[in-house]
């Protein structure tokens, strides 16, 4: 992508689905036979991934981009195996462990390895199966889990891993009795894979706080769900308007989802007017330098934390931000570096000195959220930026160059 300085954005934005509402929610959809109807699905990457998967387990999946709609059709889960190129593609394939268990006892998974964003391991998901029943074996570059049946049980996550979370109440839906989580994650996320599974008839409650009970059901029936709007999209445009000076309203967004974002942005000295729907963010100078420090919802999220960093670039102070969630999550920084910021990385905590402007540079797209933050500095940086490894935003932004071209950003794709 290349982007040119631009002038303040200006317009009307639409959000997308959640990509990572999506996900589990169309893994989900294999523990009822039958058909499924999922709308607002954002056509992404990852998307066309799980539908991969979705399919080599054996179902059926049309996924309508025009309508953004997803048709699943199931009837048994032929194969309980998920294999490593689709593992390695997407590390949200786990997610179809806790389903294979619970609709056929068993499932043989390729290891996720290590990613641009941390080590990410799986231990909390297999702790979890292991309280619900299963025997777990640990293979050269596979897991497999395997169960007569999944009994319900307490299980208290020693982190409130949103992966972890999600896998157990899939697997935990159809079990014998009730299962309850302990310090399990609060996302808005977990709540819309809660309501989809009570939609099939799931006994979930507690969805959104720190515990969540689910009592076992027989079977489940398939239904129509709408995914919710993607905060962190939201809030990625949200930042565009800001750094920018811009006056841009963002449509299909949930405003209490978007608060920690919402609330760091007001620090900085940015108007921002919620409605019902939609969001306004009008930038202001100069931009106050903020603290952040990210934690599971509904504290910061980190995926926000790149492109909050290249706004703070810009401030006419220093900021500190700090990322509690992963533990390799600032390959951003040196990118920026490039552009000019000042940054320094001490342990966990990145010390922003903001300076008047960026100069643009060739910079590389780590990995999604850092491609984000690259493309805001890149609108406000002097000259041209060229953002390499594009295909990594591509996995969880809906149609981010045009989106950006119709609030006036200059930014195009070139062929490389
Ligand atoms: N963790 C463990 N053991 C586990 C699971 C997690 O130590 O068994 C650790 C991870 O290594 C990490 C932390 O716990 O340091 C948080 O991981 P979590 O499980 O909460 O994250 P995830 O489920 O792998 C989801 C999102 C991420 C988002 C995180 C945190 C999806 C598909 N992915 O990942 O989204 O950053 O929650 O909110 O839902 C993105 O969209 O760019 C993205 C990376």
């Amino acid at each position: 992508m290349v982007i040119e300085k631009s002038t303040p954005l200006k317009g009307v934005v639409r959000i997308s689905g959640a990509k990572n509402s999506a996900l589990p929610i169309l893994v989900a959809s294999l523990l009822a036979d039958g058909e499924t109807v999922i709308e607002e699905v954002p056509i992404l990457k990852d998307v066309s991934v799980i539908c991969e998967l979705i399919r080599h387990l054996g179902a059926e999946v049309i996924l309508d981009g025009e309508r953004e709609k997803a048709i699943i059709r199931t009837d048994g889960i032929k194969v309980f195996e998920t294999p490593h190129h689709l593992v390695k593609q997407m590390r949200a394939s786990i997610l179809s462990m806790g389903v294979l268990l619970a609709r056929c006892g068993k499932v043989r998974i390729s290891m996720p390895g290590g990613c641009a964003i941390g080590i990410r391991p799986i231990d909390l998901h297999l702790k979890g199966f292991q309280k619900l029943g299963a025997e777990i074996n640990l293979g050269c570059g596979f897991v497999e889990a395997s169960c007569r049946k999944l009994r319900g049980n307490n299980i208290y996550l020693d982190f409130p891993s949103v992966g972890a979370t999600e896998n157990i109440m899939m697997a935990a839906v159809l079990a014998d009795g009730e299962t309850v989580i302990e310090n399990a994650a609060e996302e808005p996320e977990i709540v819309d894979l809660a309501n989809f599974l009570n939609e099939m008839g799931a006994k979930i409650s507690g969805a959104g706080t720190k515990i969540i009970k689910i009592e076992g059901v027989k079977n489940l029936n398939p239904c129509n769900h709408i995914i919710i709007p993607d905060r962190i999209e939201a809030g990625t445009y949200m930042v565009a308007s800001a750094i920018t000076g811009g006056d841009v309203i963002i449509e299909n967004v949930i405003p209490c989802h978007l608060r920690p974002i919402t609330a760091k942005l007001l620090e900085a000295g940015m108007m921002v007017e919620e409605y019902e729907n939609s969001i306004r963010v009008q930038g202001k100078k100069p931009i106050n330098p903020v603290d952040i420090k990210t934690m599971p919802y509904p504290g910061f999220p980190t995926d926000m934390q790149p492109q909050m960093m290249s706004m703070l670039c810009i401030a006419s102070g220093t900021s500190i931000v700090t990322e509690t969630v992963f533990e390799n999550r600032f390959m951003h920084v040196g990118e920026l570096k490039r552009m000019g910021a000042r940054i320094k990385i001490e342990g966990r905590s990145a010390v922003i000195d903001g300076i008047e402007s960026l100069s643009g540079a060739p910079v590389k797209a780590t990995d999604l959220r850092a491609g984000a933050a690259l493309v805001l500095a890149g609108l406000i940086a002097d000259g041209y930026t060229e953002v390499y490894d594009v295909h990594h935003i591509d996995r969880g932004y809906v149609k981010m160059v045009e989106k950006l071209k119709n609030l006036g950003a200059k930014i195009w794709r070139e062929e490389a």
